[in-house]
């Protein structure tokens, strides 16, 4: 919010696409909703939730996803989004991104509702990956895997978060690389770029600073097996002045355009 007056002014010329967080914007009216009306006519605007809980035992409430759905319709989004994750159990809200047992069960019941939802939004429908803290001991298969069967069955696209394969790898002692090679190609509909905090035992997702070279180096790797696509930066503390957030984003573009992938892989 400190920079709608930037953004609003023009001097939002070099960014080509902003991303809003659907839940802030569900209530109509509003000064945010004023200013997504100013933008929208100038750049396309993504939303991206983070109250779906796709894997919950529950299914998504209807009255949500029919708030969203107007939304939606109001702006138009090329695509939406949200996480592959739980965040309730029963009457129980946790407010955070819970992670999933990655199992045959719970692979049918995401993919239901993959479909479920990506009719009623009526537009692609993406889902992210998400930071982990801990692991389940009894799996079916690693996260990559999922995901891949997740677009295989229901045309589901990847809302890659880079950052968030390189806090898995310090938490849980993933390979990074191993999970970009089984994601097939041509699924990944946007990027999330971000800085996180290692506090030596583990990484926290706490999106404060510039994209720190590691996660730049990932995603290059990740431009050139799965193609380019939409890239938002996410730096949600300690914010910096808006002339810090347009060179951040200019320098992820100059990232992208060193990693050639052999050939387009998305629209
Ligand atoms: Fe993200």
């Amino acid at each position: 919010m400190a920079h709608y007056g930037a953004i609003l002014d023009g001097a939002g010329g070099e960014v080509d696409v902003f991303e809003a967080i659907t839940e802030n914007f569900l209530a109509g009216g509003g000064r945010p909703r004023a200013v997504l009306d100013a933008l929208a006519p100038r750049r396309p605007i993504v939303f991206h939730g983070v109250g779906l809980g796709i894997a919950s035992s529950a299914p998504p409430e209807p009255a949500y996803l029919e708030a969203a759905r107007r939304l939606f319709d109001r702006y138009d989004p090329p695509w939406v989004s949200d996480h592959l994750c739980f965040h309730r159990s029963g009457r129980h809200y946790t407010h955070d991104l819970l992670p999933i047992p990655t199992t045959h069960a719970v692979l049918d019941r995401v993919c239901e509702r993959v479909r479920w939802v990506s009719k009623v939004f009526g537009r692609p429908f993406c889902l992210e990956n998400i930071s982990r803290y801990v692991a389940y001991r009894r799996t079916d298969m690693d996260e990559a895997t999922f995901f891949a069967e997740l677009v295989r069955r229901t045309g589901c696209g990847m809302l890659l978060d880079v950052n968030n394969l390189l806090v898995c790898a310090k938490n849980l002692g993933e390979d990074p690389h191993a999970f970009l090679e089984r994601i097939p190609p041509g699924s990944v509909y946007q990027y999330h770029l971000a800085n996180h905090t290692d506090r030596g035992t583990c990484a926290i997702d706490d999106h404060r600073g510039p994209v720190p070279p590691a996660v730049l180096e990932l995603y290059r790797y990740a431009v050139r097996r799965l193609g380019p696509a939409t890239t938002i930066v996410e730096w949600d503390e300690d914010v910096p002045p808006y002339e810090v957030l347009v060179a951040q984003a200019a320098r992820v573009k100059a990232v992208e355009r060193t990693a050639r992938p052999s050939r387009a892989m998305h629209p």
